[in-house]
């Protein structure tokens, strides 16, 4: 079902997310359940489970273009649980970010452009994914939100703020 979404203010997004150690459980599966449809009917292309008021170590990559992000690379959506990363590559981008907590705005955001990242799938089995570009800098800004950070925290300049309006404005030339 789908979930309000916590928004900037919100405590639990500034808490940092518990790791799972219960899988398998009817709890989990409801959880990464609500998740991907608040995730689907929100038009975002990433959600982590404290931006449903649950502080758990749980995210969702899923890069599709949509109304929110045109250009975005399509990818099957992957669930991923305790994730963690390395960086591949110390070469920094910087590129475009909104957050379904923080309506209405965009900003440049610095982001590692290649990583490695080990996390569980639903059933506590071990994986590992080399991401790249968007789909990494998705990634991170997820992982962020286990950590009780936003985007909004990495901004380096408050001139690279800008209205979602002017984002599109400036995506459309
Ligand atoms: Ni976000």
């Amino acid at each position: 079902m789908k979930q309000e979404i916590a928004q900037l203010g919100a405590s639990i997004l500034r808490c940092k997310a518990e790791k799972i150690i219960d899988f398998n459980s009817p709890e989990l599966s409801l959880l990464a359940d609500n998740m991907r449809v608040t995730l689907e009917e929100s038009g975002g292309v990433g959600l982590a489970a404290p931006q449903i008021f649950q502080s758990f170590c749980i995210l969702i990559v899923a890069s599709k273009p949509t109304a929110r992000y045109p250009d975005a690379p399509e990818m099957k959506p992957v669930l991923l649980i305790n994730p963690e990363f390395e960086i591949l590559s110390e070469i920094i981008e910087k590129d475009w970010e909104g957050c379904l907590s923080i309506p209405s705005i965009r900003a440049l955001v610095p982001r590692y452009e290649a990583i490695l990242v080990d996390y569980q799938d639903i059933k506590g089995n071990k994986h590992q994914l080399e991401l790249k570009g968007f789909v990494a800098r998705v990634f991170q800004h997820e992982y962020d939100h286990l950590q009780g950070l936003v985007y909004l925290d990495r901004v380096e300049n408050n001139r690279d703020i800008i209205s979602e309006t002017e984002f599109f404005k400036l995506i459309a030339v």
